[in-house]
């Protein structure tokens, strides 16, 4: 907890980079009156909410307490709960301190409050990437992207999220997977993947197991466990191991040449045919 001594400042403020609005009634209040700052008290409680607290001193000696309440959520979880109409969309969260990501929210799925974590639709974005760009992230929240290695860590580091894979076929045909514990380590044990159990739809094997326990890689990044680098073999950032059984990162093809390199997942038809769509998306374990 901290206390900052403002100055005067009318039509809004800066405090710990967010901006501050005042309501109009109050500013002309200030304006007209004669007035002296008394304090202004921000506590900020780990990287979901900051409270602040100003109080006004009027030279007639009236005291006026104004409290701005700025809702910093970590993930769409939080966001679903605090504004249960949320709508599927582009949202911005606050993973961890000094950390912001825009993201897509999947608010509608089995309940929503899911944070897409990785969204393939269109082939619009490269995911041949070094390892730097699978730390930080790429992409378009409103299209494909990668949300981004530390973004990734900061939401699973407590061990309490599960992971949903949402498949689709050119056909239009749809399934799913589920995973009860996704959890990333953080960069220094190379972004580390834990998995726990798996389900799936019918007709749906379980081709992420591979990598469980795996180190990430990327293609200037060799942290398999093949002679070769599969990042560069698949032209993907993934947690491969020997190398995969599937590829959500792989090149995006409508017309498939049934091939590990494209987007794919194997247990589906045992075969890599290139998929129309993914989404890799997570949520805590005690909203399901
Ligand atoms: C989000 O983070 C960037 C740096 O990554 C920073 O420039 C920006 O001001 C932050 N925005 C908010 C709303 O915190
Ligand atoms: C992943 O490995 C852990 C042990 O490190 C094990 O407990 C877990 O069941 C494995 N998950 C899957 C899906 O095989
Ligand atoms: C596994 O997934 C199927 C299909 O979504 C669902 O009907 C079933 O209840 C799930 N089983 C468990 C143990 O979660």
């Amino acid at each position: 907890m901290w206390t900052l001594i403002m100055a005067m400042v009318v039509g809004g403020v800066t405090a710990g980079g967010i901006k501050l609005h005042l309501s109009d009634e109050m500013k002309s209040m200030l304006e007209k009156s004669n007035w002296d700052h008394q304090n202004t008290a921000l506590s900020i409680h780990g990287p979901i909410t900051l409270d602040v607290h100003s109080s006004f001193k009027l030279k007639k000696g009236q005291v006026f307490l104004k409290s701005h309440i700025h809702r910093r959520n970590k993930d769409c979880a939080h966001i679903k709960r605090h504004r249960p109409l949320s709508r599927d969309g582009v949202y911005t969260i606050y993973p961890a301190p000094g950390m912001n990501k825009t993201v897509f929210c999947d608010m509608s799925t089995d309940g929503g409050g899911w944070t897409v974590i990785q969204r393939r639709i269109d082939g619009d974005t490269n995911f041949f990437r070094n390892w730097k760009e699978y730390k930080n992230g790429f992409g378009h929240a409103e299209d494909e992207y990668w949300l981004g290695n530390d973004a990734i860590h900061a939401l699973t580091k407590d061990k309490k999220q599960i992971l949903r894979i949402d498949l689709m076929k050119f056909s239009r045909e749809k399934a799913h997977v589920t995973y009860s514990l996704f959890f990333v380590d953080n960069e220094a044990n190379k972004y580390k993947l834990l998995l726990g159990n798996f389900n799936g739809t019918k007709g749906l094997g379980d081709s992420f197991s591979h990598s469980n326990n795996s180190y990430f890689s990327a293609r200037d990044a060799d942290n398999d466990n093949h002679k070769a680098n599969c990042a560069d073999t698949f032209k993907a950032g993934w947690w491969f191991n020997a190398c995969i059984n599937t590829n959500l990162n792989g090149e995006y093809r409508k017309a498939s040449r049934k091939d590990a390199k494209e987007l794919s997942w194997y247990h589906w038809g045992n075969s890599w045919r290139s998929l129309k769509s993914a989404k890799m998306m997570i949520r805590s374990v005690q909203i399901a």
